[in-house]
């Protein structure tokens, strides 16, 4: 499979993108002097401002994609570093914080994944999750009906991604169940106006249809995009500026507190 995370793409609604993080960092207690990861940290910027707002004297920003990473180590230094690798193969101990930013939708099976997570921290270590939960929009939705046409289908392999993102109450009760005796889960609706439901396509090419031009080629994927676009523009209100409801889960949790 293509490393297809395009860096520009993604950064096209920069600000849009970023207020999720802003709301994780807020949850996020200080961690002076302490040790801390960055789990899918993307282009190092956010991980920057994550290691000095908690005051940690070390964290190690983590992410598969080299050309997510390009760059990264303008932001490196006084502790920071980043190193390119799977969230699936990381392995922390002893840490005072877990971070990950819009990445762990892209991890399969979170019951051993959370439990994974959890294990990775101190006693009274902190972790921090924030992902899509917007399933149901026809963003969404239409990507994988698409994915699921005879033609796209078959160049596909037969792949729909599966989300492996769960219900907000099953991540409550598997904190719980983990020992944070402190945690927070909330579901937040996010609510950007873009130009028209047209920019909706620029919005997950960025982001969720990654999964699926990651194993076309360059006329397959073409192919998928212009019934995908065709599609999801019959389904969405022709309203300009377009109103794109984007929920989010936002979790956080502090160890046997
Ligand atoms: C939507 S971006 C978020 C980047 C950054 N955290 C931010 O808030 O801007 C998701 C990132 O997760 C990375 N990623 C996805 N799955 C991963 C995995 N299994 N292991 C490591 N990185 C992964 C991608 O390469 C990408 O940089």
């Amino acid at each position: 499979m293509n490393d297809a995370w395009l860096p520009e793409q993604y950064a096209r609604f920069r600000a849009e993108r970023e207020r999720p993080f802003h709301d994780l960092l807020a949850l996020t207690r200080p961690i002076p002097g302490g040790r801390a990861v960055d789990l899918g940290c993307g282009g190092g910027a956010l991980t920057r401002l994550l290691h000095e707002r908690t005051g940690a004297a070390e964290t190690v920003g983590v992410d598969r994609s080299a050309a997510m990473l390009a760059g990264c180590e303008r932001h490196a230094g006084g502790g920071l570093r980043f190193e390119r690798g799977d969230i699936e193969a990381f392995a922390g101990e002893g840490l005072d914080l877990v971070f990950s930013n819009a990445a762990l939708q892209w991890v399969a099976d979170h019951g051993t994944l959370f439990a994974r997570l959890a294990g990775m921290l101190r006693a009274g270590g902190q972790l921090a999750v924030q992902m899509p939960a917007n399933h149901d929009h026809p963003s969404h939705a239409t990507a994988h009906a698409v994915a699921r046409e005879p033609r796209h289908a078959r160049a596909l392999g037969g792949h729909v991604r599966d989300d492996p993102v769960r219900a907000p109450e099953w991540y409550a009760a598997a904190l719980e169940r983990l020992g944070f005796g402190e945690w927070h889960a909330r579901v937040q609706v996010y609510l950007h106006r873009l130009a028209g439901p047209e920019e909706v396509v620029e919005w997950v090419k960025g982001s969720l249809l990654t999964d699926y031009r990651a194993r076309l080629d360059d006329d397959a994927w073409e192919a998928y995009l212009a019934d995908y676009r065709e599609r999801l523009l019959a389904e969405l209100p022709p309203e300009r500026p377009y109103f794109f409801t984007f929920k989010r889960l936002l979790l956080w949790g502090r160890l046997g507190a």
